[in-house]
């Protein structure tokens, strides 16, 4: 699928789930099957002044509560800007999930300029992330922003 029909899915996906929790375990599995270089795919939800991880599709994480001052998560979350990092390893706030990942993005879900969460998804090859994952990542949290926040 191109990105225009994964959004269209993911729009159709809106209205057929009954809830966020099981919109966000289809979307998760969706990019996830979709995008081959998405090696771990998940999305984390902000609760006080920590993200808790959500549905996610890839290895388990030992990282299912992130504080906002740290890793790269937590600053995508504190800035509520897109992160893209072409080499984790060189990036002192990474936190390593799984010896394999080489490259990760991390895309905030807002609501009316508050963060509700970020879409976090990690590639086992390095600078797997253009800006056409950027994109298609920004319109998937939009969706996804009005089902978590009603
Ligand atoms: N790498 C993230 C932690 C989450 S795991 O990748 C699933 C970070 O540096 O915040």
């Amino acid at each position: 699928m191109d990105n225009l029909e994964i959004l269209d899915c993911i729009r159709s996906l809106t209205s057929s789930e009954p809830d966020a929790t099981s919109l966000l375990a289809e979307v998760v599995s969706l990019l996830r099957r979709e995008r081959p270089r998405y090696h771990w795919v998940g999305v984390y939800l902000l609760e006080g002044d920590e993200l808790v991880l959500g549905p996610y599709v890839g290895k388990p994480t030992p990282h299912t509560r992130i504080p906002l001052n740290q890793g790269i998560c937590g600053a995508a979350a504190s800035t509520g800007q897109t992160l893209i990092v072409d080499d984790v390893n060189a990036d002192p706030r990474y936190l390593a999930c799984s010896l394999e990942t080489r490259s990760e993005i991390v895309v905030p879900i807002q609501h009316q300029g508050r963060v509700l969460g970020e879409i976090d998804i990690d590639s086992d090859q390095p600078a797997a992330f253009t800006h056409q994952d950027r994109d298609l990542l920004e319109a998937v949290a939009i969706l996804l922003a009005e089902k978590i926040y009603h």
